[in-house]
Order: structure tokens, then sequence, then C-alpha cells
């Protein structure tokens, strides 16, 4: 990959700020808690149907850092993900973005918030009728970017970044699983986001592709001070990339802390999680 991720990279991730690591004391309000936050989520409620998928979740991501969730299949982590950025509305609560409550914008407001944020959806979620350099160049156009020079240009930059040189042409339906992925994310950040939501982005590669996304994920935080959510199953990558780690469980955050703090626990609910294991084994 290109110097982006490949140049210096520390190991592991950035010493976590004082801000990162105080919780929020117990007497202060949701306006108090969310400042200094770049998302701050509380008593987030979304039902589908009969389902109760979200029961209450409080989640702050402080600027700059990576949050991981993880969390059960059908637990909610894409649904959560998708209100941070008004794709789904909640049933009740608050989020706010950089300060600014989300919940109340309409759509107008909402596309001026948006490019903040870039989502790499889960499974990449492509225009299928669109070549790889109209899939990556959309969010340009969108900003009203009309020049085919910077247009191409920017979009090579990301294909070299992402080691898919030459692949401009290409119909997302022509491309693997892991280079739909790659595409998918060069479309995610080439508006340079400051802040990244990633849905699963290592599902499906091979170790070597998954190493080099992580590393990715860490430089855009080191590089650009970029603030991530990133929603895994893979527990390598999110103790590889991760300052915290929060646990949704049964639609609320039952866990939120270090990476440390996860690998040393003696909860069993999180214990089964990190093996792998059902309750029947215990
Ligand atoms: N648009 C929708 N309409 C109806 N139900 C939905 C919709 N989106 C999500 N759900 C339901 O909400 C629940 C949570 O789904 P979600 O996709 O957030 O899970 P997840 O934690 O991301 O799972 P996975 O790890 O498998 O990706 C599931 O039961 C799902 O079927
Ligand atoms: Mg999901």
């Amino acid at each position: 990959m290109s110097d982006l991720v490949t140049s210096s990279v520390q190991s592991g991730p950035p010493p976590e700020t004082a801000a990162a690591t105080t919780p929020a004391a117990a007497t202060t309000t949701s306006q108090d808690r969310q400042v200094g936050s770049m998302i701050a989520v509380r008593g987030l409620v979304k039902r589908i149907g009969q389902q109760d998928i979200l029961r209450g979740v409080d989640l702050d991501v402080t600027r700059g850092e990576t949050l991981a969730i993880i969390g059960r299949s059908g637990g909610g982590k894409s649904v959560l993900l998708k209100h941070l950025v008004g794709l789904m509305k909640p049933n009740a609560g608050q989020i706010w973005v950089e300060g600014q409550n989300i919940i109340a914008l309409n759509e107008r407001q909402l596309a001026m918030i948006r490019p903040k944020i870039g989502i790499l959806f889960q499974g990449a979620a492509l225009f299928d009728s669109m070549t790889v350099e109209e899939n990556i160049a959309f969010p340009l156009r969108e900003a009203g970017e009309r020049d085919p020079k910077v247009l191409r240009e920017k979009v090579r930059q990301m294909l070299e970044t992402m080691e898919l040189e030459g692949q401009e042409e290409k119909m997302p339906v022509n491309l693997s699983g892991g280079m739909k992925k790659r595409v998918g994310l060069a479309r995610a950040i080439v508006r340079r986001p400051s802040c990244i939501l990633y849905d699963e982005p290592t599902s499906g590669l091979d170790p070597v592709v998954s190493d080099s996304i992580n590393r990715l994920i860490r430089r855009l935080q080191q590089r650009f001070g970029v603030t991530s959510i990133v929603v895994t199953h893979d527990m390598k990558s999110a103790f590889d990339v991760a300052n915290h780690i929060a646990y949704l469980h049964e639609g609320l955050i039952y866990f939120n802390g270090t990476p440390g703090e996860l690998q040393q626990t003696s909860d069993p609910i999180l214990q089964d999680f990190l093996l792998g294991r059902s309750e029947e084994q215990r």
C-alpha cells in the first residue's frame, strides 16, 4: 500500500488522552458530557417491528480516538452506526456530532453534517451500475467537484492507497469481496472526513489484507487525527486498532473500556464472547 499506510506506523494505538480515559461523572448533565466528544450518544432506543434493537445506548467517542464496537451477530451494531449518520431515526435518545444534536435535523441540515463522517457499510454497498472510478468519485461529485482531471487524480491516489491501481474501469460485479471492501473504504475516505465509521472492515478478507486495513485505520488516526468507530467481529482487529472497546449486549453497552481492561476481565458474558463460547459450554 502507499505511504499513507506503510510509512513509520507505530506499533499499537497511541497513548490515550486524559479525556478518553476519564469516565463522565455521574452528576454531570448530558449537555456537559457531550463537550469534548466527537460523538456522544445518550439513551438511544430503537424498536423495529416487535424487536427492541437498542434499549438505551450511551456512548462517547473522544476526538481522535478509535472505538471498536463488538457484539453478537444481529445485536444492533449496524443499526447503531446508521443512526450516527442520520440514516435511521431512533424512537428515543439523543446523538451529538461535534456538539450538534443531529436528531432534530432535517435532510438538508443532515447533508451538511454528512461530509464530516465517512462510512464504510457492511458488505461495501457499492453502486452496481457505476465503475470503480465513478463509485469513488461519487462523494466528490456530490460535493460539487466537476473537474475531470481533479476527480481522476483523487481516485487514482485512493486506488494506490488501497493497492488497487489500474482498476478504475471495472464494474463492482467483477471485483472480489476484498476488492469491493477496499473500493468502499476508498469512497468513505476520499473527502477526508474527520470521523470514519467502519462496519466490519476486515470480514471476509485474508489475514494479509486485513492487516493492511488495520494499519490504514491506525495511520488515518495518527496522521490526520481521524476519529473512528470500528464495528468488528474480528477480535484481533479490535485489539490492533482500538483505544477503547465497547461491547453491545442485549441493546445496551454492557462494557466500555480499554483493550487491556477487556483482556483482563473475569466477567462470564464477556469471556464467553471473547472465547467464542456458547452458554452451554461454560
Ligand atoms: N431495516 C431493517 N428492517 C427490519 N429489521 C432490521 C432492519 N435493520 C436491522 N434490522 C434488524 O435489527 C437487528 C440488528 O441488526 P444489525 O444489522 O444492526 O445487527 P449487527 O449487530 O450489525 O449484526 P452483524 O454482526 O451480523 O452484522 C436484526 O435483528 C435485524 O434483522
Ligand atoms: Mg452488522
